[in-house]
C-alpha cells in the first residue's frame, strides 16, 4: 500500500471577515509556497466566505484546497440554513468537514444525518472528512473507545465502500477542543490504532487526523504516531504564521 500523504486543514469555524480570507492566503502562500511535496492542505472558512477564499487560493496558493465545514445531503430544496453540497462542488470546494463537535453537541446533529451527508459529499467526489470524539465524561469514565467506535460505524453506515477512496477520520477528543490541554501523544496513539482497526474492519482506508489544540509546539510528538496522518487545526490555524510553523514542523518527522 502506497503511504499515506500528510493532511494539515486549517478549520476557521466562525472566525474572520471579507477581505481576512485573501490577506491570509497571500500570507500562506509566501511561507509555505515552497518544498512541501508530499503534504496535502486545506483552508475551510466560514460558507459566506468560500467564494473568496477560492480565489485567493486560486491565485496565491494553488497548491492548497478549499474546504467548507459542514454540508446538507441533498441537492437543493426548503432547507433554511443549510449548504448544498452541489453548490460546494460549484465553487470548487474539495474537502467538507462533517460531524464536528461542535455540530454534534450544539446543534444536536445525529449520526443518522451525519452518515447522510458524509455519503452525498463522497458520491460528489468532495473528500468527507469525518470527525469523532469522546466528551471529557466519558473520557473520565473510560469510555472513549466505545464512543468514538460507535460514532464511526454509526456516521459510516450505508457509505458506500467504492464511493469512500476520499473518505478522512479525524478523531478530535472534545475535552481537548479549543481548551490548550491536548490529548497526549500516548492517548492518540491508543486511539487513532482503533479506529484504524475499526475503519478497515469495515472495508475503509481512510487517513486519520488528529485535532483538538494542536499547536506548532506539540505537533511533531503527533505526527510521529505511524497511525496520525495530519492534523484538524482550529484557533492555531488562523494565524497564517502560526498554521504555516504547524505544518513544517509536522512535516519535519516524514522527511
Ligand atoms: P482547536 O480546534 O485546534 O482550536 O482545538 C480543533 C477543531 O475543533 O477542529
Amino acid at each position: 500500500m502506497t503511504a499515506r500523504v500528510p493532511l494539515f486543514a486549517a478549520n476557521w469555524k466562525m472566525n474572520k471577515l471579507p477581505g481576512e480570507g485573501e490577506a491570509f492566503v497571500r500570507a500562506l502562500g509566501e511561507l509555505l509556497g515552497e518544498g512541501l511535496d508530499r503534504a496535502d492542505l486545506f483552508i475551510a472558512p466560514p460558507a459566506p466566505m468560500i467564494h473568496e477564499v477560492g480565489i485567493a487560493l486560486a491565485h496565491f496558493f494553488p497548491r492548497c484546497s478549499l474546504g467548507a465545514q459542514n454540508c446538507h445531503w441533498l441537492g437543493s430544496g426548503a432547507h433554511t440554513g443549510e449548504i448544498s453540497p452541489d453548490l460546494l462542488v460549484q465553487l470548487g470546494v474539495r474537502y467538507v468537514i462533517l460531524g464536528h463537535s461542535e455540530r454534534r453537541i450544539l446543534y444536536r446533529e445525529p449520526d443518522s444525518e451525519i452518515a447522510l451527508r458524509v455519503k452525498a459529499a463522497l458520491e460528489r467526489g468532495i473528500n468527507a472528512v469525518l470527525c469523532v470524539g469522546e466528551t471529557k465524561e466519558q473520557f473520565e469514565q473510560k469510555e472513549s473507545k466505545k464512543v468514538v467506535l460507535e460514532q464511526l460505524r454509526n456516521s459510516l453506515a450505508d457509505v458506500p465502500k467504492e464511493t469512500a477512496a476520499e473518505l478522512i477520520l479525524a478523531y478530535e477528543p472534545v475535552w481537548a477542543i479549543g481548551t490548550g490541554l491536548a490529548a497526549t501523544p500516548e492517548i492518540a496513539e491508543e486511539m487513532h490504532l482503533a479506529i484504524r482497526t475499526e475503519a478497515h474492519v469495515l472495508g475503509y482506508h481512510p487517513r486519520i487526523l488528529y485535532g483538538g489544540s494542536v499547536t506548532p509546539e506539540n505537533i511533531t510528538a503527533f505526527m510521529k504516531i505511524t497511525d496520525v496522518d495530519g492534523a484538524l487545526v482550529g484557533g492555531a490555524s488562523l494565524d497564517p504564521a502560526k498554521f504555516a510553523a504547524l505544518v513544517r514542523a509536522g512535516l519535519t518527522t516524514r522527511d
